[in-house]
């Protein structure tokens, strides 16, 4: 009898023990379900999500849609968690008030089978890894005072392209595509920078040159690929993408364990004292470093530095002179101002060297407008998140991917007056600049995924767009549009098809 009470007693407590439990899950619950209140943004369809709202320039459609749902959306990109991000105050919280959370990269193809199983600073997850590989960019290989020792590599390689632009015009007798000969440019110089040399189209195994797997690397990694957005469909492979970038791979770990044996050989033979003194390129930087205690620099972590310094720093440099360029011949005037200040610095009987620079201050400004209107990754570099935040008022999950849209923030009219016109003159006497503190301007991002090459891109853009408008003054047949095409960057849809006349006195290179 006694145990039968016992018994009683006790299953009553545990009931109500159970029944406490219960109340204080479905409370949780429904408090968690009241604070999880997702941006706004359109509906999405069974498996795509909103991919077919995309269409061929993503940044665009989703400038489109922020007018209707606002500067912090919602979507759902397949079955990804989406946020966009279209205002300077909201860039400002996601990249500076939880820039931490935000600090990751999501899994995708491009990282897996190009970037070393995501072993290189673009793509790596935030981590221990990414941690030591930024820090060789940043405290080794990018720094001000190795970006000045290329100081010759740039005016070699900008002289020697006014020069090739003069001869494949015929002097000045046909036109010529500039985008063709400003690609080659910043090929030049990026491989004389991390390897002395460049490279010519002859000299690759697999099949293609050099220049075909730089365009194909560029090619796959522009690429839509739909199994980065519906996991489901990954191992089919529909598109070949897998393949094509599993291939171009190969061709680049080839090319990248060439230059490191060469590098090994050179410093060989220069160790017996065989050839002089010369300029200390990335991968001699990198081995002195793995030959010294208390580093750690493996052959991979040089190959996917080779790689990053092609993937980031070639079409991102070129594709902003392009439009540089566009912009300056549809507004004569401002092409005007900006020759007249530089030919009074340097006169019409020298090229411009880069030490002139400097002083160019209206030059800086078309460049810093040209990044206003023409940001070569206009929704940056796809971030994710690590854990759930809440951000204006909104909860965005964990696992989301974020994109900051800086070309819909460069043409907002509430941001900017006259946004849609190229004013470089707005950028006269202000302090605003590119370099991530003005968070309406932020073509090289900001924060701990910030661009690191920030000071080496500039200093080509620069370079090579006062030789252009100094050397030369240009004509072109009927009007430039400004038609845009989605890729790795955002350069013109059509070629931009101009005819040089030599304006210097001094005689035309060869
Ligand atoms: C006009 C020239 C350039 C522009 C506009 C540009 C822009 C950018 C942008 C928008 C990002 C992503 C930022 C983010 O996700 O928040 C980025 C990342 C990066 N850029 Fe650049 N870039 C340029 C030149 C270069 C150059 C010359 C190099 C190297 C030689 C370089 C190396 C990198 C690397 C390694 C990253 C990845 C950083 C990380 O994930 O930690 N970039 N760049
Ligand atoms: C880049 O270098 C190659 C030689 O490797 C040369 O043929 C080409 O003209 C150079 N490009 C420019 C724009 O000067």
């Amino acid at each position: 009898m006694e145990s039968l009470t016992w018994a009683l007693n006790e299953a009553v407590t545990i009931g109500f023990g159970i029944i406490f439990l219960l109340y204080c899950f479905f409370y949780k619950l429904r408090r968690n379900g009241r604070k999880l209140k997702l941006p706004p943004g359109p509906r999405p369809w069974p498996l795509i999500g909103s991919l077919h709202l995309l269409g061929n320039l993503p940044h665009q459609a989703l400038t489109r849609l922020a007018n209707k749902y606002g500067s912090i959306m919602f979507l759902r990109l397949g079955s990804v968690p989406t946020v966009v991000v279209s205002s300077p105050a909201m860039a400002k919280e996601f990249l500076k008030t939880h820039d931490l959370v935000f600090a990751t990269r999501p899994i995708c193809a491009q990282g897996k089978y190009v970037c070393y199983d995501h072993k290189d600073v673009a793509y790596a997850p935030y981590g221990a890894y990414w941690r030591h590989m930024r820090k060789l960019l940043m405290v080794e290989l990018l720094t001000v005072k190795r970006i000045d020792s290329f100081r010759f590599v740039r005016e070699e390689e900008v002289s020697a392209m006014i020069a090739s632009i003069w001869q494949e015009s015929g002097h000045g007798a046909q036109c010529v595509d500039v985008k063709k000969r400003l690609s080659s440019l910043t090929q030049n110089i990026t491989c004389r920078i991390f390897s002395s040399r460049t490279y010519s189209d002859n000299e690759l195994s697999g099949g293609l040159g050099f220049k075909q797997m730089i365009d194909e690397m560029f090619a796959v990694a522009g690429a839509f690929c739909v199994g980065d957005f519906i996991p489901s469909l990954d191992c089919l492979d529909l598109q070949g993408i897998r393949r094509r970038m599993q291939a171009v791979q190969k061709i680049f770990d080839g090319f990248a364990e060439k230059i490191i044996d060469e590098h090994i050989h050179r410093r060989l033979e220069e160790r017996k004292g065989k050839e002089g003194d010369r300029v200390k390129d990335m991968v001699d930087v990198m081995l002195d470093m793995a030959e010294t205690e208390g580093h750690t620099i493996s052959r991979v972590n040089i190959k996917a530095t080779i790689l990053d310094m092609l993937a980031a720093g070639v079409e991102t440099s070129s594709t902003t002179v392009e439009w540089a360029m566009s912009e300056l011949l549809r507004n004569p005037a401002t092409l005007a101002r900006a020759q007249k200040e530089i030919e009074s610095a340097v006169g019409r009987d020298r090229q411009v060297k880069e030490s002139d620079v400097m002083s160019f201050d209206y030059l800086r400004c078309v460049v810093k407008e040209t990044f206003r209107l023409h940001p070569p990754f206009p929704l940056l570099i796809p971030h994710e998140s690590m854990e759930g935040c809440n951000v204006g008022g909104y909860f965005v999950p964990p696992k989301t991917r974020l994109f900051v849209n800086v070309w819909a923030m460069g043409r907002d009219e509430t941001v900017w007056k006259d946004a849609q016109q190229f004013k470089p003159e707005r950028f006269m006497g202000c302090n605003k600049d590119v370099r991530g503190q003005d968070f309406d301007l932020l073509p090289f991002g900001t924060g701990r995924r910030g661009c690191p090459g920030i000071s080496m891109g500039i200093s080509v853009v620069e370079l090579a767009l006062a030789q252009l408008i100094h050397c030369f003054d240009w004509s072109v047949e009927g009007e430039v549009d400004v038609a845009e095409e989605f890729g790795l960057t955002v350069p013109r849809k059509n070629p931009l098809l101009v005819r040089p006349s030599w304006r210097l006195t001094v005689e035309y290179p060869i």
